[in-house]
Protein backbone atom coordinates (compact mmCIF):
# COMPACT_ATOMS: atom_id res chain seq x y z
CA UNK A 1 0.00 0.00 0.00
CA UNK A 2 2.77 2.17 0.88
CA UNK A 3 4.88 1.95 -2.07
CA UNK A 4 1.52 2.51 -4.80
CA UNK A 5 0.69 5.59 -2.96
CA UNK A 6 3.74 7.00 -3.30
CA UNK A 7 4.07 6.36 -6.74
CA UNK A 8 0.62 7.57 -7.41
CA UNK A 9 1.52 10.67 -5.65
CA UNK A 10 4.42 11.05 -7.01
CA UNK A 11 2.62 10.84 -10.40
CA UNK A 12 1.26 14.21 -9.47
CA UNK A 13 -2.30 12.80 -8.74
CA UNK A 14 -4.21 13.82 -5.35
CA UNK A 15 -5.26 10.93 -3.06
CA UNK A 16 -8.45 10.97 -1.09
CA UNK A 17 -8.50 8.31 1.82
CA UNK A 18 -12.29 6.70 3.07
CA UNK A 19 -10.86 4.34 6.19
CA UNK A 20 -14.11 1.94 7.65
CA UNK A 21 -15.01 -0.60 9.55
CA UNK A 22 -17.10 -2.11 6.32
CA UNK A 23 -20.27 -3.37 6.71
CA UNK A 24 -20.88 -0.89 3.90
CA UNK A 25 -23.87 1.80 3.41
CA UNK A 26 -24.93 4.88 1.81
CA UNK A 27 -23.37 6.58 4.28
CA UNK A 28 -19.53 5.65 3.71
CA UNK A 29 -20.39 6.03 -0.09
CA UNK A 30 -21.01 9.59 0.43
CA UNK A 31 -17.73 9.83 1.64
CA UNK A 32 -16.32 7.86 -1.12
CA UNK A 33 -18.25 10.60 -3.18
CA UNK A 34 -16.98 13.48 -1.64
CA UNK A 35 -13.09 11.96 -2.05
CA UNK A 36 -13.77 11.72 -5.47
CA UNK A 37 -15.12 15.39 -6.12
CA UNK A 38 -12.03 16.79 -4.33
CA UNK A 39 -9.28 13.86 -5.57
CA UNK A 40 -7.72 12.11 -8.15
CA UNK A 41 -7.54 8.59 -6.69
CA UNK A 42 -9.62 7.03 -4.18
CA UNK A 43 -8.37 4.26 -1.44
CA UNK A 44 -10.26 2.85 0.32
CA UNK A 45 -9.78 0.82 4.08
CA UNK A 46 -11.81 -1.78 5.64
CA UNK A 47 -10.11 -2.64 9.38
CA UNK A 48 -12.12 -3.94 12.23
CA UNK A 49 -9.70 -2.05 14.17
CA UNK A 50 -9.84 -4.19 17.86
CA UNK A 51 -8.30 -1.27 19.93
CA UNK A 52 -11.41 0.87 18.95
CA UNK A 53 -13.54 -1.50 21.17
CA UNK A 54 -14.13 -2.19 24.94
CA UNK A 55 -13.92 -5.96 26.06
CA UNK A 56 -17.21 -6.00 26.65
CA UNK A 57 -18.40 -4.70 23.05
CA UNK A 58 -19.10 -6.15 19.73
CA UNK A 59 -15.98 -6.84 18.27
CA UNK A 60 -16.37 -10.88 17.36
CA UNK A 61 -19.99 -9.93 15.85
CA UNK A 62 -19.49 -6.62 14.20
CA UNK A 63 -20.82 -7.49 10.39
CA UNK A 64 -18.57 -8.24 7.71
CA UNK A 65 -19.05 -8.66 4.09
CA UNK A 66 -16.35 -7.97 1.93
CA UNK A 67 -16.82 -8.90 -0.96
CA UNK A 68 -20.41 -6.93 -1.09
CA UNK A 69 -18.42 -4.04 -0.03
CA UNK A 70 -15.66 -4.16 -2.81
CA UNK A 71 -18.44 -3.98 -5.36
CA UNK A 72 -19.70 -1.48 -3.94
CA UNK A 73 -16.41 0.82 -3.74
CA UNK A 74 -16.25 -0.48 -6.85
CA UNK A 75 -19.46 0.99 -8.05
CA UNK A 76 -18.79 4.75 -6.81
CA UNK A 77 -15.53 4.80 -8.34
CA UNK A 78 -13.11 3.92 -5.65
CA UNK A 79 -9.61 3.08 -7.25
CA UNK A 80 -8.03 1.11 -4.41
CA UNK A 81 -9.47 -0.78 -1.22
CA UNK A 82 -6.74 -1.35 1.54
CA UNK A 83 -7.49 -4.25 3.79
CA UNK A 84 -5.03 -4.94 6.13
CA UNK A 85 -4.98 -7.96 8.64
CA UNK A 86 -5.05 -7.62 12.50
CA UNK A 87 -1.76 -9.06 12.57
CA UNK A 88 0.01 -6.83 9.90
CA UNK A 89 -1.46 -3.58 11.94
CA UNK A 90 -0.52 -4.65 15.61
CA UNK A 91 2.19 -7.93 15.61
CA UNK A 92 2.81 -9.55 19.34
CA UNK A 93 5.44 -6.85 19.78
CA UNK A 94 3.44 -3.61 18.81
CA UNK A 95 3.66 -1.10 21.47
CA UNK A 96 2.11 2.48 20.25
CA UNK A 97 -0.30 4.24 20.97
CA UNK A 98 -1.65 8.00 20.10
CA UNK A 99 -4.34 9.45 23.02
CA UNK A 100 -5.80 12.95 23.12
CA UNK A 101 -6.56 12.44 26.44
CA UNK A 102 -9.39 15.81 27.27
CA UNK A 103 -11.27 15.57 24.02
CA UNK A 104 -11.05 11.17 24.54
CA UNK A 105 -12.86 11.71 28.02
CA UNK A 106 -15.94 13.53 27.27
CA UNK A 107 -19.52 12.03 25.25
CA UNK A 108 -18.86 9.01 24.19
CA UNK A 109 -15.28 8.43 25.82
CA UNK A 110 -17.17 8.49 29.00
CA UNK A 111 -19.22 5.07 28.80
CA UNK A 112 -16.30 3.79 25.96
CA UNK A 113 -12.48 5.18 28.18
CA UNK A 114 -10.23 3.22 25.36
CA UNK A 115 -12.38 3.62 22.27
CA UNK A 116 -10.77 7.26 20.90
CA UNK A 117 -7.41 5.88 21.77
CA UNK A 118 -7.71 3.00 19.83
CA UNK A 119 -9.35 5.28 16.99
CA UNK A 120 -6.52 7.40 16.83
CA UNK A 121 -3.65 4.66 17.02
CA UNK A 122 -5.40 3.30 13.85
CA UNK A 123 -6.23 6.32 11.95
CA UNK A 124 -2.31 7.28 12.60
CA UNK A 125 -1.08 4.39 11.40
CA UNK A 126 -3.65 4.15 8.59
CA UNK A 127 -2.40 7.87 7.68
CA UNK A 128 1.44 6.62 7.39
CA UNK A 129 0.93 4.04 5.17
CA UNK A 130 -1.86 5.69 3.08
CA UNK A 131 -0.04 8.98 2.84
CA UNK A 132 -2.77 10.62 1.59
CA UNK A 133 -3.75 14.15 0.48
CA UNK A 134 -7.07 14.59 1.63
CA UNK A 135 -8.99 12.23 4.36
CA UNK A 136 -12.57 11.90 4.69
CA UNK A 137 -14.80 11.30 7.65
CA UNK A 138 -18.86 11.29 8.56
CA UNK A 139 -19.98 14.20 11.15
CA UNK A 140 -22.16 10.99 12.48
CA UNK A 141 -19.45 10.43 14.77
CA UNK A 142 -18.63 14.11 15.49
CA UNK A 143 -16.68 13.47 18.38
CA UNK A 144 -14.19 11.52 16.26
CA UNK A 145 -14.07 14.60 13.48
CA UNK A 146 -13.04 16.76 16.33
CA UNK A 147 -10.56 14.24 17.88
CA UNK A 148 -9.07 13.64 14.52
CA UNK A 149 -8.81 16.92 13.27
CA UNK A 150 -6.79 17.96 16.56
CA UNK A 151 -4.42 15.02 16.22
CA UNK A 152 -3.54 15.67 12.80
CA UNK A 153 -2.92 19.63 13.88
CA UNK A 154 -0.87 18.53 16.90
CA UNK A 155 0.82 15.47 15.33
CA UNK A 156 1.95 18.14 11.88
CA UNK A 157 0.27 15.29 9.81
CA UNK A 158 -0.52 17.81 6.69
CA UNK A 159 -3.64 16.00 5.76
CA UNK A 160 -6.73 17.64 5.24
CA UNK A 161 -9.40 16.45 6.88
CA UNK A 162 -13.07 17.05 5.10
CA UNK A 163 -16.39 16.22 7.17
CA UNK A 164 -19.33 14.59 5.29
CA UNK A 165 -23.21 15.09 6.57
CA UNK A 166 -24.61 12.50 8.35
CA UNK A 167 -26.73 10.33 5.68
CA UNK A 168 -29.98 9.14 7.06
CA UNK A 169 -32.86 6.79 5.88
CA UNK A 170 -36.25 8.59 5.27
CA UNK A 171 -37.36 8.37 8.72
CA UNK A 172 -34.58 10.68 9.74
CA UNK A 173 -32.41 7.71 11.62
CA UNK A 174 -28.75 8.13 11.07
CA UNK A 175 -27.79 5.31 8.80
CA UNK A 176 -24.94 3.07 10.71
CA UNK A 177 -23.94 -0.67 10.42
CA UNK A 178 -24.91 -1.28 13.52
CA UNK A 179 -28.63 -0.62 12.40
CA UNK A 180 -28.92 -4.17 11.42
CA UNK A 181 -28.52 -4.97 14.80
CA UNK A 182 -32.70 -3.69 15.46
CA UNK A 183 -35.32 -5.72 16.54
CA UNK A 184 -38.41 -4.43 14.28
CA UNK A 185 -39.76 -2.95 16.81
CA UNK A 186 -36.27 -0.82 18.01
CA UNK A 187 -36.33 0.04 14.44
CA UNK A 188 -39.30 1.81 14.53
CA UNK A 189 -38.71 3.28 17.89
CA UNK A 190 -34.88 4.44 16.98
CA UNK A 191 -36.07 7.23 14.61
CA UNK A 192 -36.79 9.32 18.06
CA UNK A 193 -33.00 9.96 18.49
CA UNK A 194 -33.05 12.41 15.13
CA UNK A 195 -36.72 13.22 16.12
CA UNK A 196 -35.44 14.92 19.72
CA UNK A 197 -32.60 16.48 18.27
CA UNK A 198 -34.96 18.20 15.49
CA UNK A 199 -37.19 19.10 18.78
CA UNK A 200 -33.96 20.75 20.67
CA UNK A 201 -33.54 22.38 17.32
CA UNK A 202 -37.13 24.00 17.64
CA UNK A 203 -36.79 24.78 21.37
CA UNK A 204 -33.44 26.53 20.29
CA UNK A 205 -35.07 28.88 17.44
CA UNK A 206 -37.65 29.97 19.81
CA UNK A 207 -35.14 30.93 21.93
CA UNK A 208 -34.33 28.70 24.56
CA UNK A 209 -31.28 29.07 25.88
CA UNK A 210 -30.91 26.81 29.07
CA UNK A 211 -29.01 23.43 28.11
CA UNK A 212 -31.04 21.55 30.95
CA UNK A 213 -34.04 21.91 29.57
CA UNK A 214 -33.33 21.29 26.54
CA UNK A 215 -32.01 18.02 27.82
CA UNK A 216 -34.72 17.61 29.57
CA UNK A 217 -37.38 17.84 26.69
CA UNK A 218 -34.97 15.45 24.46
CA UNK A 219 -34.37 13.09 27.39
CA UNK A 220 -38.17 12.95 28.06
CA UNK A 221 -39.14 12.41 24.15
CA UNK A 222 -36.62 9.47 24.04
CA UNK A 223 -38.18 7.83 27.43
CA UNK A 224 -41.20 7.86 25.97
CA UNK A 225 -39.89 4.83 23.51
CA UNK A 226 -39.65 1.29 25.48
CA UNK A 227 -37.01 -0.14 23.92
CA UNK A 228 -34.73 3.39 24.47
CA UNK A 229 -31.88 2.92 27.12
CA UNK A 230 -30.26 6.45 27.24
CA UNK A 231 -26.09 6.51 27.50
CA UNK A 232 -26.19 10.20 27.27
CA UNK A 233 -27.70 13.47 26.02
CA UNK A 234 -25.39 16.17 26.32
CA UNK A 235 -24.87 19.78 24.84
CA UNK A 236 -21.03 21.02 24.79
CA UNK A 237 -19.00 23.43 23.31
CA UNK A 238 -18.12 22.25 19.84
CA UNK A 239 -14.25 23.55 20.17
CA UNK A 240 -13.16 21.89 23.17
CA UNK A 241 -16.42 19.47 23.95
CA UNK A 242 -16.89 21.21 27.46
CA UNK A 243 -20.35 21.07 29.42
CA UNK A 244 -22.43 24.35 28.01
CA UNK A 245 -24.99 25.30 30.88
CA UNK A 246 -26.64 28.66 28.71
CA UNK A 247 -25.83 28.24 25.08
CA UNK A 248 -23.98 30.76 23.57
CA UNK A 249 -21.40 30.28 20.40
CA UNK A 250 -21.00 26.83 18.41
CA UNK A 251 -22.90 24.07 20.24
CA UNK A 252 -22.43 20.03 19.53
CA UNK A 253 -25.92 18.33 20.59
CA UNK A 254 -24.80 14.77 20.65
CA UNK A 255 -27.16 11.59 21.90
CA UNK A 256 -26.40 8.26 22.28
CA UNK A 257 -29.11 5.44 23.19
CA UNK A 258 -28.81 1.52 23.47
CA UNK A 259 -31.71 -0.15 21.66
CA UNK A 260 -31.31 -3.80 22.56
CA UNK A 261 -27.97 -4.51 21.47
CA UNK A 262 -27.21 -1.17 19.04
CA UNK A 263 -25.49 1.93 20.55
CA UNK A 264 -26.51 4.19 18.05
CA UNK A 265 -25.46 8.03 18.07
CA UNK A 266 -26.41 10.99 16.21
CA UNK A 267 -25.57 15.02 16.67
CA UNK A 268 -26.59 18.38 15.54
CA UNK A 269 -24.62 21.56 15.49
CA UNK A 270 -25.67 24.83 15.99
CA UNK A 271 -24.05 28.37 15.94
CA UNK A 272 -26.43 30.05 18.65
CA UNK A 273 -27.28 33.87 17.73
N1 LIG B 1 -24.73 7.82 8.24
C1 LIG B 1 -23.49 8.24 7.98
N2 LIG B 1 -23.33 9.38 7.28
C2 LIG B 1 -22.08 9.85 7.00
N3 LIG B 1 -20.96 9.23 7.38
C3 LIG B 1 -21.07 8.10 8.08
C4 LIG B 1 -22.33 7.53 8.42
N4 LIG B 1 -22.12 6.40 9.12
C5 LIG B 1 -20.80 6.25 9.23
N5 LIG B 1 -20.16 7.27 8.60
C6 LIG B 1 -18.71 7.48 8.53
O1 LIG B 1 -18.08 6.38 7.94
C7 LIG B 1 -16.78 6.23 8.49
C8 LIG B 1 -16.60 4.81 8.95
O2 LIG B 1 -17.51 4.53 9.98
P1 LIG B 1 -17.91 3.07 10.41
O3 LIG B 1 -17.67 2.93 11.86
O4 LIG B 1 -17.31 2.07 9.48
O5 LIG B 1 -19.47 3.08 10.12
P2 LIG B 1 -20.69 2.97 11.11
O6 LIG B 1 -20.54 4.14 12.03
O7 LIG B 1 -21.89 2.96 10.27
O8 LIG B 1 -20.52 1.70 11.84
C9 LIG B 1 -16.66 7.25 9.62
O9 LIG B 1 -16.01 8.41 9.11
C10 LIG B 1 -18.10 7.55 9.91
O10 LIG B 1 -18.30 8.83 10.48
MG1 LIG C 1 -18.88 3.40 13.52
Amino acid sequence: MKSISRKIKNEGEKIGFVPTMGALHEGHLKLVDTAKKYTDFIIASIFVNPLQFGASEDLRSYPKDIHYDAKLLENRGTNILFTPSDKEMYPEEYDTSIELPKLSSALCGATRPTHFKGVCTVVCKLFNIVAPNIAIFGEKDAQQLIILKKMVADLNFGIKILAVPTARESDGLAISSRNIYLSSQERKDAPVIYQSLMLAKKLIENRERNAKKIKDEIRNAISDKLTAKIDYIDIVNKKDLTQVNILEGEILIAIAVWFGKARLIDNITLRIP
